[in-house]
């Protein structure tokens, strides 16, 4: 396939940034989306231009390295990662556009790479568990109603991949912030710090400049591991329980 790419030029946090294009005359419809934009690297290297820094590591979608923003949709067209996104999602002459997440509490460093510490900070404001548990078999002992482990699951399905953030008109980390106090919340580990957890971790949140939750929903249509609305309810009732 023929691939018109436009993508996002930026040497440096305080750099204005700005658009460069490439065309890619030979991409596999099999190739994954970062292996298209490796593609790209090597003609720009072969041109003695300057690669374009992009994040990745698992590429497994497991992770969370590798957001961007492709056509304007946080990891593409695709409920997935990028990196678990393909080519054939795509038409021969399409032109593509990558840039990276747009969000005050995440900075870019340098083209598509940005500083994600932020989701950093907020877990460790709060979310984690300073209980002991004992060994695996006394953690296996203690009941918890299956409902509550599937919920709790569910929530650790978050990967801090910031597509919840890129997607929202408030640029509002209330999804993945949720995931957390959900994830551990509803178990019986978690519980002794429930209060302190949620308070501590949404004080973080708006400390990083992410903004206030509207219900606009975008945050859960972008998430590539379906991290439901719900959670962000169940944030706020736990914040009522702490006061
Ligand atoms: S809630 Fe979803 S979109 Fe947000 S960080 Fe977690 S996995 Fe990514
Ligand atoms: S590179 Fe790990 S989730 Fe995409």
């Amino acid at each position: 396939m023929k691939i018109n790419l436009e993508f996002w030029r930026q040497t440096d946090p305080a750099d204005k940034g700005h658009f460069e294009t490439h065309t890619l005359e030979n991409v596999e419809q099999e190739a994954s989306f970062l292996e298209m934009l490796d593609q790209l690297n090597e003609e720009l290297f072969a041109e003695g231009k300057e690669p374009l820094a992009f994040d990745s590591d698992c590429r497994e979608g497991i992770c969370g390295q590798c957001g961007i923003v492709i056509n304007g949709d946080p990891h593409g067209p695709e409920v997935t990662t990028t990196c678990q996104l393909h080519m054939r999602h795509f038409k021969d002459g399409d032109t593509i556009t990558v840039e990276p997440w747009r969000s005050t509490g995440f900075p870019v460093l340098r083209d598509l790479v940005i500083d994600r510490t932020a989701f950093d900070r907020i877990v460790q404001a709060g979310g984690y568990i300073s209980v002991n548990t004992g060994a695996a078999p006394d953690a296996h002992a203690i009941p918890v109603r299956k409902a509550n482990a599937e919920k709790a699951f569910e929530a650790a399905a978050c990967i801090g991949c910031g597509a919840c953030v890129a997607a929202c008109p408030n640029g509002s980390a209330m999804l993945f912030t949720s995931a957390k106090v959900v994830h551990l919340g509803l178990l019986p580990q978690g519980k002794p710090e429930s209060k302190e957890r949620v308070v501590n971790m949404l004080m973080q949140h708006d400390e990083e400049g992410f903004g206030g939750c509207t219900n606009a929903g975008a945050c859960a249509s972008a998430c590539p591991k379906e991290v439901p609305l719900e959670f962000i309810s169940m944030l706020n009732w736990e914040v009522l329980k702490a006061f």
